[in-house]
């Protein structure tokens, strides 16, 4: 007997206002047509103006706490993945521990950008294993209109807000892959990349929050050979082949992206959770975002097994596989 982390429930929060592409093309040199060809995304949603990150994160939270059914006084962990924290400091995590009224435990923030919630997985894991957390609530939770560059159509047309959680919880498993919880992460990092994804600020260089720097084509290239070398990490750790994914949610950044990764792992369309066209890139929100609607409206079910796979800022990127 072994102990998994078993996620006993998810779910997101998305602000009100939709941002569409032709709004967009009102603002800077783009249209529909290209944002749609290029990435797949229709429309994002933005946050309010007096709307924080930890107000989107303490609405999944308490989403995901009730589709599990679990009382947040047993939640001993909460780790908010993000890269736009309410301030620079305390952790936009305790400022959700105090709005969910948890007083036990430990709370702290995330930082792998688009693979926060991918990294977070593997952290969450590694806690409950070691049985330093019983309940524990995982967050992706963004709001990257406030790091964009709204005059850089390069970049402003392919982010938006929201977030998304998860809570899991220490179970007895069997130690193979037919239980059901966290079965492996495998994570990664290369600081060289620096420079193709970045933002251009922060509190000990110019001591202003910044915007958001991206050389896309180079994002692209690595993203489409990294996310499916780390998914090959997670199936060979297993010893499974691509045939035993029933779904595949990875980040939702470009439905380019998507579907070459789908591919390469001959996986059918239809098992592949897409949400890029309504919520455009939410970074570390992007995951439990896309995983919280295939659960609600019935795709994922009890028992099937998901590949999450994800890449972001650093580079960072990585893998999840897991039993639902
Ligand atoms: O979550 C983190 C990971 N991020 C990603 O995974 C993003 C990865 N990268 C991408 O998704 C794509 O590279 C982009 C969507 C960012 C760009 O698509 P692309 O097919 O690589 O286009 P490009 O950068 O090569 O740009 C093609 C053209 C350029 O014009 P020229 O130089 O060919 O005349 C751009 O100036 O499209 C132009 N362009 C635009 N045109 C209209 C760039 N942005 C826009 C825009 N509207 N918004």
């Amino acid at each position: 007997m072994i102990v998994r982390a078993k996620i006993k429930g998810c779910g997101s929060y998305l602000p009100e206002r939709i941002l569409t592409n032709d709004q967009l093309a009102e603002r800077v040199e783009t249209s529909d047509e290209w944002i749609q060809q290029r990435t797949g995304i229709k429309h994002r949603y933005i946050a309010g103006e007096n709307e924080l990150t930890s107000d989107l994160a303490t609405k999944a939270a308490l989403a995901a706490l009730e589709h599990a059914n679990i009382n947040v006084s047993e939640v001993d962990l909460i780790v908010c993945a993000t890269a736009t924290p309410d301030e620079t400091f305390p952790a936009t995590a305790t400022v959700v521990q105090k709005n969910l009224g948890v007083t036990k435990g430990a709370a702290f923030d995330l930082q792998a950008v688009c693979s926060g919630f991918v990294y977070g997985l593997s952290v969450v894991d590694s806690l409950i294993q070691t049985g330093q957390a019983k309940t524990a609530l995982l967050i992706g939770a963004e709001t990257f209109s406030r790091i964009l560059d709204w005059e850089d159509r390069s970049t402003c047309v392919l982010f938006g807000d929201g977030a998304g959680a998860i809570v899991l919880q220490a179970e007895e498993g069997n130690g193979d892959t037919s239980d059901s919880g966290i079965l492996s992460t495998h994570i990664y990092a290369d600081g060289r990349c620096h420079d193709a994804l970045y933002v251009d600020g922060g509190p000990s260089s110019t001591g202003t929050a910044g915007f958001l720097r991206m050389e896309g084509k180079e994002v692209f290239r690595q993203a489409v050979t990294r996310m499916p070398e780390a998914i090959d990490a997670a199936l060979k750790k297993s010893d499974l082949g691509p045939e035993a994914i029933d779904w595949l949610v990875p980040h939702q950044a470009n439905i380019r992206i998507i579907e070459a990764m789908g591919k390469k792992l001959k996986l059918p369309k239809e098992r592949v959770v897409v949400t890029v066209d309504k919520h455009a890139n939410t970074s570390a929100a992007s995951i439990p975002l896309a995983l919280t609607e295939a659960v609600y409206d019935g795709r994922i079910k009890r028992g099937d097994m998901i590949m999450m796979a994800a890449m972001g800022g650093g580079f960072t990127w990585g893998s999840a596989l897991l039993r639902w």
